[in-house]
C-alpha cells in the first residue's frame, strides 16, 4: 500500500524516519509531503495514496473526492476536527486518531503558559506565585488530566468539569468534580480549557463565562481557537482590566487585542503545543503501526468515524 505523510508542520526528522522504517517494513511504500504551501498540493498528492498520516492539516471533502485509492486516514494527535468525517464515511473511508501520544506535551505547556502568565511575560515587573491559586480544568481527559495532576504538585487546588467522567473518576485524577460550566468559571484562578471543537463548543466561552472569572484570572487556551467567541472574550477584556488570556491557537483579532491589552494577552504565532521530539515521536509512530495493523488484521480500535 502507498502511505503519504502530509504535515504542513512536519514531525521532526527522527520521527519521519522512524515512520518510514515502520511503513516500510511491513511492506508499504513511503511518500512525504511536508510545509506545502496550498492546499492544492495536498489534493494533487494523495491522489494515488492508500492511506494518510496527518496533524493539523485540512482534509476536506474535496481531498477526499481526489483521493481514488484511500483507506485509512490517521491523524497523529488528538484533535479530529480537521477531518471532514462524513465525508470520509460517505467513501467508505476509515479514521482514526493517537489518543494520549501528544498530551504530555500539551499539558506541559499548558503549565508554561500559566506561570508565564503568572510572571508577567517574563518582565521585570512584579508577577505572582501558581502555588496556592485554584486551578479550574474544562474537560479531565488526557491532556486535561495531566495539567492537574501537574499543576497540584505545583500546590496549587485542582477542580475539573467532565460531562464524560464520574465523580470518582475525577477525584481518582486528582480533582475535585464541579458539575458546570459556570462553577467552573467562577472558582478558578487559573482556568485551562481541553474540550475539542465540535458544534456544540464552538464559541462557547464568551462574556458571560469569562466575566464570571475571579478577580485576577487569567484563562488558558492550548486546546482550540474555535471554542472562544472572539468578541465576548474582547468585551471582558475591556470591562474586567483584571483579567488575562494566554493561547496556543492564535486569535483572529489577535492584533487588535494585543494592541489593546498588551501583557495581558499572549498567542504563540503557530500551535506548538504538541511540537516536541518526544510528541512527534509517539503520535507519528502510533499512526504509523495503527495502519500496519488495519492493513493486517482489519484493527479499527482507534476509529472515530464508527
Ligand atoms: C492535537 O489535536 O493533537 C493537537 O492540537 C496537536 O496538533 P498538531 O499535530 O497540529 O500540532
Amino acid at each position: 500500500m502507498k502511505v503519504l505523510i502530509a504535515t504542513q508542520k512536519p514531525f521532526s526528522a527522527a520521527a519521519v524516519a522512524g515512520i518510514k522504517d515502520i511503513l516500510s517494513s511491513n511492506g508499504h511504500a513511503v511518500a512525504v509531503l511536508e510545509k506545502y504551501p496550498e492546499q492544492s498540493d495536498l489534493i494533487a498528492a494523495v491522489a494515488d495514496a492508500d492511506a494518510l498520516i496527518i496533524r493539523s492539516d485540512k482534509v476536506t471533502a474535496e481531498v477526499i473526492e481526489a483521493a481514488k485509492n484511500l483507506k485509512i486516514v490517521v491523524r497523529a494527535g488528538a484533535g479530529f476536527d480537521n477531518v471532514d468525517l462524513a465525508a470520509a464515511t460517505a467513501h467508505g473511508i476509515i479514521v482514526m486518531n493517537t489518543p494520549g501520544q501528544n498530551s504530555n506535551a500539551v499539558a506541559e505547556l499548558a503549565l508554561a503558559m500559566m506561570i508565564f502568565m503568572a510572571r508577567t511575560q517574563f518582565t521585570p515587573a512584579t508577577g505572582s506565585e501558581v502555588m496556592g491559586k485554584r486551578l479550574g480544568v474544562q474537560a479531565y481527559g488526557n491532556v486535561g488530566r495531566l495539567v492537574g495532576q501537574k499543576a497540584k504538585a505545583m500546590g496549587m487546588d485542582i477542580i475539573a468539569l467532565d460531562p464524560f467522567l464520574t465523580d470518582e473518576q475525577i477525584v481518582a485524577g486528582g480533582a475535585k468534580p464541579v458539575h458546570s460550566v459556570e462553577e467552573l468559571y467562577s472558582n478558578s484562578d487559573y482556568l485551562s480549557i481541553h474540550i475539542p471543537a465540535l458544534p456544540a463548543t464552538i464559541k462557547s466561552i464568551g462574556y458571560d463565562l469569562i466575566t464570571k472569572m475571579p478577580k485576577g484570572a487569567v484563562l488558558v487556551n492550548t486546546a482550540r481557537k474555535e471554542v472562544i467567541d472572539e468578541d465576548g472574550l474582547m468585551k471582558a477584556l475591556e470591562e474586567r482590566p483584571d483579567l488575562r488570556y494566554v493561547t496556543d491557537v492564535m486569535p483572529d483579532n489577535y492584533e487588535a487585542l494585543k494592541e489593546k491589552f498588551g501583557l495581558r494577552v499572549f498567542a504563540t504565532p503557530k500551535k506548538m503545543g504538541a511540537q516536541t521530539a518526544e510528541a512527534n515521536m509517539n503520535a507519528g509512530l502510533a499512526a504509523a503501526r495503527q495502519i500496519c495493523d488495519y492493513f493486517a488484521t482489519g484493527n479499527t480500535r482507534f476509529q472515530v468515524n464508527k
